[in-house]
C-alpha cells in the first residue's frame, strides 16, 4: 500500500467522513448521542490508534491535560485502559479512587468533583452507582464527562469496543444477528449495544430470565426470545453477560446452578449458532455461570480482543472530545 493510499484510509471513515473531525458533543454519556457519522469516525480512528500503539508509537494528541479517573464502582477493564488510553495520547492521569479519597468523610459527588476541577483537571471519567450521576456532573460541573458505567443506564465506550470487535470478527454488521443472553435487566452494558448495534444496523435479540427482559419487550427494534436455543439458533454472534448479584439479580432466578441449567453457555449450545459465530463478554466473566470456562477460552471467544480493543476505543473517544485529532 502506498503512503497516499494508507493516508487516505485514515483521514476519511468508511461513510467518507473525515476522521479528524472533533464530535460535536463536550461530553460522551451515552451512544444515543452519536450520529451515524460520528460512530464510524470513532470506529474508523480506534482501527488507527491500535495500529499506532501496536507501533509503540508515543502521540501528543492531550499532552498539557489533566485526565481524572473517578470510579466510584468497582473496575479492572475499563479503568485500566482508559488510564492507559490518556497516558498513550501524552495526557497526565489521577486516579481519584474514592474509597481512599474524602468522599468517605461525606464529600458530595459534586463537591469533589469540582475540586479535581480546581486542580486543574480537564475531563473526568466516571463510574457510579446512581444511574444519571455522569449527567449530573455534566450539568454541575465544568469538566468534560466521560460516562464510564452508571448504575444500570449506560456504559457507551464499551458498547464501542463491542462494535469494533463484531466489526473485527464479522466484517460489515447490517443484517447480521447477535443474540445478547443472560442478566440483560441490571445491564448497562447491554442497554448501551442495543442501541449501538441496533444503529450499525444488526438484528438484535435478547434472551433471560422473565423478570430479566420483561422490559425489553417494547423496545423497538429488538426481538425478546422465550428460550436460549431460540435465540442462539443461526445467530451471527452471541454475547453474554454476568448475572449481576451486586444489583439485586439473585432476586430474578431461583439459585445460580438453574441459572446455569437453563442460560449457561457452553459449547454444544453455541453449536446452534452460525459456524464459527464469534462469542463476546465485557467481562468480568463467572465461569461455571454465564458461560463454561472451557468456551471463555475457545477459538470463538472474543473476550481478549475486546479488552485489547478498549484501550485504543477509549484513545479515540478522549481525541474526539477533546477535538484534537
Ligand atoms: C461491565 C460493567 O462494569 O458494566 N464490565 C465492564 O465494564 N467491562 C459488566 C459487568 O460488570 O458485568
Amino acid at each position: 500500500m502506498t503512503t497516499a493510499t494508507r493516508a487516505t484510509r485514515h483521514r476519511l471513515s468508511a461513510d467518507g467522513v473525515p476522521v479528524g473531525q472533533a464530535w460535536t458533543g463536550r461530553h460522551l454519556l451515552d451512544v444515543d448521542q452519536l450520529t451515524p457519522p460520528e460512530i464510524a469516525a470513532c470506529l474508523e480512528l480506534a482501527v488507527e490508534m491500535r495500529e499506532r500503539r501496536e507501533r509503540r508509537e508515543r502521540l501528543q494528541t492531550l499532552a498539557g491535560e489533566t485526565i481524572g479517573l473517578a470510579f466510584y464502582e468497582a473496575s479492572t477493564r475499563t479503568r485500566v485502559s482508559f488510564e492507559l488510553a490518556a497516558g498513550a495520547l501524552g495526557a497526565t492521569v489521577v486516579d481519584l479512587r474514592p474509597d481512599a479519597s474524602s468522599a468517605t468523610k461525606g464529600e458530595s459527588l459534586l463537591d469533589t468533583l469540582r475540586t479535581l476541577e480546581r486542580t486543574g483537571v480537564t475531563t473526568v471519567v466516571l463510574r457510579h452507582r446512581a444511574a444519571g450521576a455522569p449527567y449530573l456532573a455534566a450539568r454541575g460541573t465544568g469538566l468534560r464527562i466521560v460516562n464510564g458505567g452508571d448504575g444500570a443506564h449506560a456504559h457507551p465506550t464499551q458498547a464501542l469496543l463491542d462494535a469494533l470487535t463484531l466489526r473485527d470478527a464479522l466484517g460489515e454488521l447490517p443484517g447480521r444477528k447477535i443474540a445478547i443472553v443472560g442478566d440483560i435487566g441490571h445491564s448497562r452494558v447491554a442497554r448501551s449495544n442495543i442501541h449501538l448495534l441496533g444503529a450499525l444496523g444488526m438484528r438484535v435479540r435478547l434472551a433471560g430470565p422473565a423478570a430479566w427482559v420483561r422490559d425489553f419487550e417494547r423496545w423497538p427494534g429488538v426481538e425478546v426470545h422465550r428460550t436460549l436455543d431460540e435465540a442462539l439458533r443461526d445467530a451471527d454472534a452471541v454475547m453474554a453477560l454476568r448475572v449481576q448479584l451486586e444489583r439485586g439479580a439473585g432476586g430474578g432466578i431461583p439459585t445460580l446452578g438453574e441459572y446455569r441449567r437453563r442460560w449457561g453457555l457452553n459449547e454444544e449450545r453455541m453449536r446452534l449458532a452460525r459456524l464459527d459465530a464469534p462469542l463476546l463478554h465485557p467481562g468480568p466473566t463467572n465461569e461455571g455461570v454465564e458461560l463454561t470456562a472451557a468456551l471463555a477460552g475457545a477459538p470463538r471467544s472474543l473476550i481478549g480482543r475486546q479488552v485489547t480493543n478498549g484501550v485504543a476505543v477509549r484513545m479515540a473517544v478522549l481525541s474526539l472530545l477533546s477535538g484534537a485529532t
